[in-house]
């Protein structure tokens, strides 16, 4: 039986309660398309933190290097300060396994609306982001701390290397979309690293003649996005605009608490870490009211990831009927909770999967 490794990362927040619902649908999708997973889970996050003084084990990296996938909640706490909490766990992940690339897409549902008030169109696209580089950087430092004349420093650094392998993966990805790529630049108003952003993409552009090019300065591109976000296909962004646009396009179609993200090592000589674009929520943690969605269709990407395209479909499909049924929690509008979201995804897919297999039967 194909069989994989899964390290859980459920973290902080409402993370523990939405690892758990993709964990139970996740079982179910398993047993069902005859694979097998193999869960570890890891307690880190800030509760260790606050006990132990670090986010994760000394050996976390190591443990996790093993795992064929990792599937990650949420990282941060109100007591806890961001940079800590985010540089203890996430980043480092993210860097240690050259994550390089963070894809995230998002796509409008039927069901769920937006918040624009004219429609604009169906929403489908896939923002790539640099994962490991550009402006989230450690180059850099505070000087005379305290004084009147106390400054900070904080480089970006874009390589090469950098600019062309996640320009190429999409640019890869655009071929199997509708061929059409926007790269997010600011080359009029940052004048060293964006030119060379903007020459490395063009350079990979060159060799794909069949995929239309398109720079836009990322403010442009911002606002292009609110007034006619129908015609992106693949959004190319650096770390730092990539972050931004990425939370205006989940925005966008309506699904912050849906909109998934997966942290790719296209090489796979490590694993990559699917987790949701929302953060831990602290304000609603521990209530039973987390959108489990944004993990579920993480949990998707991974299954993608893992070759397991079959079972990804039939998963995704399982969502969007829910969706669509308007089976939403409190950040959707509605009033189900997580446990009445999840049952109803286990429900959809062992539906239709009955359906299928019985089709096949017959
Ligand atoms: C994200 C988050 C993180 C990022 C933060 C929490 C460090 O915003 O995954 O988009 O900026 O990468
Ligand atoms: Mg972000």
């Amino acid at each position: 039986m194909r069989g994989y490794r899964i390290a859980a990362v459920p973290g902080d927040g409402i993370g523990p309660e939405t690892v758990a619902a993709a964990r139970q649908v996740l079982g179910v999708v398993s047993v069902a398309e005859g694979f097998s997973l193999a869960w570890d889970e890891y307690a880190w996050g800030c509760d260790h933190y606050l006990r132990t003084g670090s986010m994760m084990d000394a050996d976390g990296l190591e443990k996790l290097a093993g795992a064929d996938a990792i599937l990650l909640g949420a990282v941060g706490r109100p007591d806890v300060p961001d940079h800590v909490s985010l540089w203890g766990l996430l980043i480092p992940i993210r860097r240690h396994f050259d994550q390089f690339v963070s894809l995230r897409p998002a796509r409008s549902l039927p069901g769920i609306r937006g918040p624009l008030a004219a429609d604009r169109g169906p929403v489908d696209l896939v923002v790539v982001r640099e994962n490991t580089e550009g402006e989230y950087s450690e180059v850099g430092g505070r000087f005379h701390r305290g004084q009147p004349d106390e400054l900070a420093v904080q480089e970006a650094i874009f390589t090469r290397r950098g600019i062309e392998r996640i320009a190429r993966y999409a640019f890869d990805l655009a071929r199997t979309r509708r061929g059409r790529v926007a790269s997010a630049t600011k080359s009029n108003g940052i004048v060293h690293t964006m030119p060379f952003w903007d020459e490395v993409v063009a350079e990979v552009a060159a060799d794909y003649p069949d995929v239309e090019l398109t720079k836009y300065h990322v403010d442009a591109l911002a606002g292009l996005l609110v007034l006619d976000p129908a015609r992106f296909d693949v959004i190319l962004g650096s770390n730092l605009f990539g972050d931004i646009l990425s939370d205006l396009t989940a925005a966008l179609v309506g699904g912050i608490g849906v909109a998934p993200c997966g942290n790719i090592d296209p090489t796979r000589a490590h694993p990559s870490m699917f987790e949701p674009i929302h953060g831990s929520a602290p304000d609603i943690a521990g209530r039973g009211t987390a959108n489990p969605l944004g993990q579920l269709w993480s949990s998707v990407l991974m299954l993608e990831h893992l070759g397991e395209t079959t079972a990804a479909r039939r998963l995704l499909d399982a969502v969007e009927r829910v969706v669509a049924a308007g089976i939403h929690t409190p950040d959707l509008g509605g009033t189900a909770r997580t446990a009445d979201v999840t049952e109803a995804v286990i429900r959809s897919y062992a539906t239709e999967e009955r359906g299928a297999a019985g089709g096949r039967g017959s």
